[in-house]
């Protein structure tokens, strides 16, 4: 029956502000509005590749749930850093080859742009801040960049207390996440340097939401051969809905007030490895333009998971390997320090409910010294010397054994 979800592991569930790539209309749009548009279909396609990617290294039966947005978002701050080698493949696995460093950059300040213009009934809030060594002053150039063009906000922590560093850092994701995401940070290194630090938050109020009198228990299949008991959700109404015999999947829109919507993506039973196979922007867009208005008793799960998830490897397998080694090239934020990147770190939470969807997730990318540097204390009697280059001699020379003498 199209459009009861009670059948085997919940897909994707997919939010996105903009589908369908939007056909450009240069003489009807403003110019920020196409450029904030440039990267959609890039970050679309590495969406897909990185959510299989994830999928093949998840464990059987878990569930899969990040923010392409934020991920992409949160490698483009750190590609602003980048040259040489270790650029060219940020560059290269975010599918931005045909792009430079400037036109990225501009492409998401039009972004936030759009994104800051205010929403009557939706909340979307992303964001990015670079959590600093105290210690520690990158390029000018680089603060400049990423303050400008990715609206972040940068503060100092103090590495000598670390445990205070990591509760300072959570506190502040825990804040522009509404306390979604609360414990994103569990150990910071010694040799941190930077946090770059992105958040994405969401909170829509379903057009038409279920009545929670009508929500009931029932089986949700997780495989053949175990059922769990969830909290199901109904409502029967006019909803879009595709019914893709052929590819053995129905899709279904469900419209949040304002702007966004959840499309939900359920493979007919035992198809879901076919359609996850498969599955790309090109999918979506034929699905999304294929929908049609239909009368339907929906039956969808009232749920709330979080996940976890540490991207190094995953990175590594898309291509991004120098961010990561001793040949790292950080040289655009540091041109003193050798720097490159320990861990990146994804959390995520979404929340469904009879009234709508809460969700959340944090993207940290942590940058370190190649190894800390060395520590030089003066504090025993030492020797000095003050020698002129230009005459190549020795004017001073000394022990000192008490300074305060
Ligand atoms: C980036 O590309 C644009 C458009 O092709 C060009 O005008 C600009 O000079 C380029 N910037 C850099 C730094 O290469
Ligand atoms: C939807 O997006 C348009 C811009 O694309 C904006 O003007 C409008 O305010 C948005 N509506 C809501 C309810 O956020
Ligand atoms: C986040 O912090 C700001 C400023 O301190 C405060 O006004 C706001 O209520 C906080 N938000 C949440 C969700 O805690
Ligand atoms: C199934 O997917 C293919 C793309 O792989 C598409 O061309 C085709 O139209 C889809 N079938 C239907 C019935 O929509």
């Amino acid at each position: 029956m199209a459009g009861v979800v009670t059948g085997y592991t919940l897909a994707a569930l997919l939010l996105s502000l903009t589908w369908a790539d939007h056909p450009h209309h240069p003489h009807n749009h403003h110019e920020a509005e196409l450029s904030c548009h440039t990267l959609s279909p890039f970050n679309s396609n590495f969406a897909f590749a990185l959510y299989k990617r994830l999928n093949t290294e998840a464990a059987a039966g878990t569930n899969i749930f990040f923010s392409p947005l934020g991920i992409s978002t949160a490698l483009s701050v750190l590609s602003a850093g980048a040259s040489g080698e270790t650029h060219r493949q940020l560059f290269s696995t975010l599918g931005y080859d045909t792009l430079n460093q400037t036109q990225v950059n501009k492409a998401y300040e039009n972004l936030f742009h759009m994104l800051g213009h205010s929403r009557e009934n939706e909340q979307l809030n992303v964001g990015n801040a670079v959590a600093l060594r105290s210690d520690f002053s990158p390029l000018e150039k680089f603060l400049k960049v990423v303050r400008h063009h990715y609206s972040a906000e940068i503060f100092s922590v103090d590495l000598t207390k670390p445990g205070d560093a990591a509760a300072e850092i959570n506190t502040f994701i825990a804040n522009k996440t509404h306390n979604m995401i609360k414990d994103a940070v569990k150990d910071i290194s010694p040799a941190m340097v930077m946090m770059l630090i992105n958040y994405v938050y969401f909170k829509g109020e379903w057009t038409k939401p279920f009545n929670r009198d009508m929500t009931m228990k029932a089986d949700f299949h997780v495989n053949p051969t175990t059922k769990v008991q969830v909290d199901m959700m109904k409502r029967t109404d006019h909803y879009h809905v595709y019914t893709d015999a052929a590819n053995h999947t129905t899709v279904i829109k469900l419209p949040y007030k304002g702007n966004a919507s959840m499309m939900i993506i359920l493979p007919d039973e035992g198809k879901m490895k076919e359609v996850e196979g498969f599955i790309s922007k090109e999918h979506m867009r034929n699905w999304h333009n294929s929908l049609s208005e239909k009368y339907v008793a929906l039956q969808l799960p009232k749920f709330s998971i979080s996940t976890e998830a540490s991207l190094k490897q995953t990175l590594n397998e898309m291509g991004i390997t120098d961010a990561f080694e001793d040949r790292a090239d950080f040289s655009a934020m540091s041109d003193k320090a050798k720097l490159k990147v320990s861990k990146v770190t994804h959390r995520a939470a979404l929340s469904v409910t009879e009234m709508g969807t809460e969700a959340a997730a944090t993207s940290v990318i942590e940058i370190v010294y190649f190894s800390l540097p060395p520590t030089i204390i003066v504090n025993r009697p030492f020797l000095v010397c003050i020698w002129d280059h230009s005459i190549r001699s020795i004017l001073f020379m000394g022990k000192i054994n008490d300074p305060t003498a």
